[in-house]
């Protein structure tokens, strides 16, 4: 028999509900012979405003214990913008070496998206989440005065750019289309792009069945609107990961179903799975929200621990129920409890 302990970490806003949700399907889906095994953790806005801590080398140890995490939301208005951001969910990423930052946008059946024709859209971004200009290696100087400087310096190491590219080039030749698009601005940053856009050509050596294509990061959003279907994996950095799965998501069904996965895929750390969204604090506490974001990333978390089946089963309860959910209006524990049932017949 297994077991599976999770570290829980609701957070602020919307975060306590849509977690519940995904706790309740995951329980659900999981045979009778694994223990699931959760703590849950009160980071977030609350501890910051009883205690000044984000997140603590005490916390990382036990976080450290957990086979995976499962993550709500962060953030809130009262607490100063990049605080928690800084000090919570990177702080993790970092600490954890999460450099997969895998986030699939598919269109499912029944979802609405502002795209013409309903296309076919089905990819994954293999964002890198541990450099770029994520580090925080800038600074300032003359600040305040008329000629302030700022810089920002994104940091791309071969180690971190090849690891990355090389999960995402194994991701394709998984994938029924094996096709790899790498995502840069490689004829402006002329340093970070070569960099990549080297290992890449290097990497490709080793996967001859992989069919690859580059294409600069503004381009990529114009080819994200007009031809989705041209996707399949896109490795990217950072920071254009940031940006182009925000817009990922807007295509594919919006934010209520973007799932993502910071991943450390040695397991020397656990891996977290979080919905791409944030708080939502203007809709929180009115069972509102739509948990269907966290429980596709319980999916995530079940393939990262080894439980494809039950992976797919969540992914197929969610496609059921996004084709036949209509126009109703359900509530967010409702649409857990539809999602639960599905899983477990
Ligand atoms: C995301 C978020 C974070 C990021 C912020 C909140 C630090 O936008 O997960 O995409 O930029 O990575
Ligand atoms: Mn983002």
């Amino acid at each position: 028999s297994h077991s599976i302990n999770l570290a829980v970490i609701p957070g602020d806003g919307i975060g306590q509900e849509v977690v519940a949700e995904g706790l309740k399907v995951l329980s659900a889906v999981l045979p009778q012979d694994v223990k699931l095994e959760t703590e849950e953790y009160d980071f977030g806005a609350k501890r910051y405003h009883a205690t000044g801590e984000t997140l603590t080398d005490a916390d990382l140890d036990s976080l450290k214990k957990h086979d995976a995490i499962l993550l709500g939301a962060i953030g809130d208005p009262s607490v100063p913008s990049g605080v928690l951001e800084r000090g919570f969910l990177l702080k993790l990423r970092f600490a954890f070496d999460h450099h997969v930052n895998l986030r699939p946008s598919k269109l499912l059946p029944g979802v609405a998206t502002p795209l013409a024709g309903q296309p076919e859209i089905d990819f994954v971004v293999v964002r890198e989440g541990t450099e770029g200009p994520y580090t925080g290696n800038g600074g300032t100087i003359r600040k305040g005065t008329p000629h302030e400087v700022a810089t920002e310096v994104s940091v791309n190491t071969a180690f971190g750019v090849e690891r990355v590219v090389r999960d995402a080039f194994a991701r394709a030749q998984a994938r029924p289309r094996k096709k790899l698009t790498l995502v840069h601005k490689n004829n402006v940053l002329t340093f970070a792009g070569h960099l990549w856009t080297n290992i890449f050509t290097k990497v490709a050596g080793e996967f001859p069945e992989v069919t690859t294509d580059y294409l600069h990061v503004d381009a990529a959003t114009i080819f994200l609107v007009t031809d989705p279907a041209r996707f399949d994996v896109i490795v990217t950095d950072n920071l254009f990961g940031d940006i182009i799965t925000d817009l990922a998501a807007a295509v594919s069904g919006g934010i209520g179903v973007a799932a993502s996965g910071n991943i450390n895929p040695s397991g020397e750390f656990p891996s977290m799975f979080e919905p791409v969204h944030g708080s939502a604090p203007d809709i929180a506490g009115q069972g509102k929200a739509d948990p269907t974001a966290t429980v596709l990333s319980v999916a995530l978390l079940l393939r990262h621990l080894g439980y494809e089946t039950e992976a797919v089963r969540v992914e197929e309860a969610v496609s059921a129920d996004l084709t036949e959910r209509g126009t109703a209006v359900r509530t967010t524990a409702e649409v857990g409890d539809a999602l639960a049932a599905r899983v477990a017949s």
